[in-house]
């Protein structure tokens, strides 16, 4: 049958405390519903309905990748109402899957059972066993354990709160017969809600069989109502992805002490040393090895590359076999060609550096074009800005830079030129010479230090 699902999302999430809607907030560096839709997206429905409510627009917004109905619910009246405003757009004929924008740990897998098990025209639903059921609706069995209904906890009687199998919310089912529970929906209960929890009851007296399964890992089932609860997920979340990374080779020198926002793919016997942050996209190549404490984003690191501990790159390509640190930034645009050497405290920004070329130490290397085998010495400084505009660099091959330059951009350093050691460059320094600006030695004989005065 074809899929239908759709993602309740209206909810408030007031006990977040935030300007930002609750399925807005990330996990893993993606919102939660980003992570919703995505496993939605795995089952190959024929469309995906979020009913949204509080903070609309910037859900809608933020998440226009996406192809989906997004249905807006005006009033929060509850898991049933919530429903019932996508429902009109669903045929009778389909199967509809019940996600939630914030419980963003379920997998596909236990998805395409409960959608399996509503096969046949069965009410589908995804429970688990809990040892602190509080604040979940109680499953209610007869004596043959079949299902009978559902009671919410602030309707449960005493002898019901005991209960230890709960609702998680996920459930499939035939649209049709959806279609039918849902108009006959009341809400005369606790909390004057809607209750989707009440079509459980209604296919049991109608004599529709229902099913449940539990969830592969109980992570999945888990929702976010506070940033207590986020922070649990986000571990979850890391701890899952990790645990990936590791069974397709890459090394953790400790597992707990990596985290990935985004998507990080690694080739073969790549090595990460602890607090290292990944974000956005970033691949690296075979044989990388990663010191502790880098923040590493939207990166393409080429094979045998080593980054030395405490580095910042961004938005940027490093080369085969290039290394790069200890306390290296580099910042976006920037291209490292092969063999690369960046040493501690240098900062390169939107820049290409050419194969085998080294800028080792203490050096600001930005807007420049750098040639290959060029060796860049101690403090040397690309002034790029003139406080109104960004100017060009461009330095050949083979070109070798005295320690304490200043190339004042724009400027030209042809191929083979030599700078000499503590120069100001502010014209083009000519193919195969040795160009310098410094103010002649001298020795004053016979000065005299100056003394305080008894
Ligand atoms: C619901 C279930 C409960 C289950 C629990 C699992 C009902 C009546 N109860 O309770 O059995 O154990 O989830 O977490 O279904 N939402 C809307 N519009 C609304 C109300 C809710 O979109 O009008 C959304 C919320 O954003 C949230 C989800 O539905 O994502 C669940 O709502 P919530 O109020 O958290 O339900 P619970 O009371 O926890
Ligand atoms: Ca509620």
């Amino acid at each position: 049958m074809p899929l239908n699902i759709v993602i309740l999302a209206a909810g408030k999430g007031s006990r977040m405390l935030s300007s930002l809607p609750k399925v807005l907030h990330p996990v893993g560096g993606l919102p939660m519903l980003a992570h919703v839709i995505n496993t939605g997206l795995s089952m190959n429905p024929n469309a995906i309905h979020v009913v949204y409510g509080h903070g609309g627009e910037q859900v809608k917004s933020l998440l226009t990748q996406y192809k989906i109905n997004w249905v807006e619910q005006k009033e929060q009246l509850g898991t049933g109402h919530a429903v019932m405003q996508a429902i009109p757009n669903i045929p009778d004929d389909d199967t509809v899957l019940i996600l939630y924008g914030d419980v963003p740990l379920i997998s596909e897998a236990t998805l395409q059972q409960v959608v399996e098990n509503s096969e046949t025209n069965k009410l589908s639903l995804l429970t688990a066993k809990l040892k602190n059921p509080s604040g979940y609706g109680r499953m209610l069995r007869d004596m043959q354990g079949q299902l009978t209904g559902i009671k919410e906890q602030k309707d449960a009687s005493e002898d019901q709160l005991l209960i230890d199998e709960v609702n998680t919310g996920f459930l499939a089912c035939n649209a049709g017969l959806l279609r039918g529970w849902l108009a006959l929906l009341g809400n005369t209960n606790a909390q004057g809600e809607y209750y989707l929890t009440d079509i459980v009851e209604m296919a049991a007296t109608s004599g529709i069989e229902i099913e449940s399964c539990f969830a592969a890992e109980e992570a999945e089932i888990l929702g976010v109502n506070d940033r207590k609860q986020l922070a649990n997920i986000e571990r979850l979340y890391q701890t899952r992805y990790i645990d990936d990374l590791m069974l397709k080779g890459v090394t953790l020198l400790d597992p707990s002490r990596v985290d990935v926002r985004g998507q990080l793919n690694a080739g073969q016997d790549c090595t990460i040393d602890i607090n290292t942050l990944f974000e956005g996209e970033v691949s690296l190549g075979d044989n990388v090895s990663i010191g502790a404490n880098c923040c590493i984003k939207n990166a393409i690191i080429g094979n045998d590359v080593v980054i030395k501990p405490n580095c910042v790159i961004e938005d940027a390509q490093i080369g085969n076999a290039s290394t790069i640190g200890p306390f290296a930034r580099i910042r976006p645009d920037t291209v490292l060609a092969e063999n690369v050497h960046v040493g501690n405290f240098v900062e390169i920004k939107k820049s290409s550096i050419g194969q085998g070329s080294k800028v080792n130490h203490l050096s600001y290397i930005g807007d420049t074009e750098m040639g290959s085998k060029v060796n860049v010495g101690a403090g040397t400084i690309t002034c790029n800005y003139d406080g109104a505009y960004k100017h060009l660099t461009q330095i050949g091959d083979n070109v070798f830079i005295g320690s304490d330059t200043q190339l004042i951009a724009p400027v030209k350093v042809e191929d083979g030129a030599t700078i000499g050691a503590g120069s100001t460059i502010s014209k083009t320094a000519p193919a195969n010479e040795l160009t310098l600006s410094r103010t002649p030695q001298q020795t004053i004989k016979g000065w005299d230090r100056p003394v305080k005065k008894k």
